[in-house]
């Protein structure tokens, strides 16, 4: 044979092989890496958030060995801003232009929804690790969307019945007007008045402002028995300071969602003194998981964990279960939801498992603010489900 009829067949043979190669799965070609698409705000109020749970979802792959069903994981990251005008935008552009596998995001509950939108319509898994607008796993429910969280309705839920237990009868509610504002105060009352209390007024802000001043004057002159409220973030921070600084918190008791004292005592300090909330994570579970999740997290971060850190690691945990039920091949979602939705997730929270419109089953705990820390009082409300209204899977 001459050199150059070699040389064409070897070309032929080459050509033959790449185009065969590129024809096959991804997964059959080696396991290439999961592109798994974050879109978490990293600046604006809710900027800590978004990074602890991205610091908690690294802790749980880097415990699985940089791996999850044997594919490495590639991330691509937006910051959300917590802007839902730019929130349809950004996750196409994750879909889309980046490829991604998985998305997992975010933190506020209308940017949340905007990607649950986006989710449901191209049929991309979405697993929210924190935004608890009860619309996600309920009306806009989908096989695909998955929650590692709660819903906005599952801690207002729990503290509507600990302030009707402790006798008030006259409270006012006060928080961001926005879904995760609403839904909250609405689970509260719900509770609070089956309960026999009356929320006499409701009062709001938009979000993300923090001019209190003037609606804390309306606190004051209506003086109700308990405040309920919902801030989270640096809201939470300016909120407790200013409720303090206006001389409420002597005369008229603060009640919360846990978000108001979560990773954020540092900043409140002395004026978030023993606060009562309700939430799914305490600092002081101490339990062998949580201790030894606290611990891991302590020294890869050298940072205390809180809430968002817990939603981001059980993310993770999430996504490992639905990955190894298909051997690493995302796109059998199916059988990805169907692992998920009978999992028990060992979550340093305590172990969850997930309702049929894919929230959290979990308990709730009292918290009351002791030095840097939330400490547990009580299981404030056993397995609370969300009830899920509107879904239909
Ligand atoms: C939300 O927008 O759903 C949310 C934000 C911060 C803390 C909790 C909920």
């Amino acid at each position: 044979m001459t050199p150059s009829r070699r040389t064409l067949i070897s070309r032929a043979i080459t050509t033959l092989a790449l185009s065969a190669l590129s024809a096959l799965p991804a997964l059959a070609q080696g396991s290439p890496k999961l592109k798994v698409g974050l879109m978490l705000p990293y600046t604006g109020t809710y900027a800590a958030m978004g990074n602890a749970i991205e610091n908690g979802f690294r802790l749980h792959i880097t415990e699985q060995g940089g791996k999850l069903a044997g594919r490495e994981i590639e991330f691509v990251k937006v910051d959300d801003e917590s802007d839902p005008s730019k929130a349809t935008d950004n996750v196409n552009k994750l879909i889309k232009r980046d490829n991604v596998d998985v998305l997992i995001g975010s933190v506020h509950s209308g940017v949340a929804m905007a990607m649950a939108k986006v989710a449901k319509d191209t049929g991309t898994m979405l697993i929210v690790p924190n935004a608890g607008a009860d619309a996600v796993t309920g009306p806009m429910c989908a096989s695909n969307i998955f929650r590692s969280s709660f819903s906005n309705w599952q801690p207002g839920y729990a503290m509507g019945e600990v302030v009707a237990k402790k006798g008030h009868k006259k409270v006012v509610t006060i928080t961001w007007k926005y879904a995760a504002g609403d839904e909250s105060i609405r689970g509260f009352k719900e509770s609070f008045e089956k309960g026999g209390g009356k929320v006499v007024k409701e009062l709001s802000v938009p979000f993300p402002n923090v001019e209190f001043q003037a609606l804390l004057t309306e606190i004051a002159a209506a003086k109700p028995d308990a405040v309920y409220t919902f801030f989270a973030g640096g809201g939470a921070v300016k909120f407790v300071k200013d409720y303090a600084a206006a001389g409420l918190k002597k005369t008229v008791p603060l009640y919360g969602a846990g978000f108001l004292t979560d990773g954020t005592l540092d900043a409140q300090g002395a004026d978030a003194a023993d606060l009562l909330t309700t939430l799914h994570y305490a600092d002081s579970l101490g339990t062998p998981r949580d201790n030894a999740f606290r611990l891991a997290y302590a020294k890869a971060y050298k940072l205390q964990p809180d809430v968002y850190a817990v939603q981001g690691y059980d993310a993770a945990q999430m996504l490992a279960v639905g990955l190894t039920a298909v051997k690493g091949d995302i796109s059998k979602k199916a059988e990805f939801s169907a692992a998920l939705e009978k999992a028990r997730i060992d979550s340093p929270r305590g172990p969850f498992t997930l309702s049929k419109s894919h929230n959290p089953v979990q308990d709730i705990y009292l918290r009351q603010v002791g030095g840097k820390k939330n400490k547990l009082v009580s299981i404030a409300s056993k397995a609370l489900a969300d009830p899920g209204r509107g879904c239909k899977l």
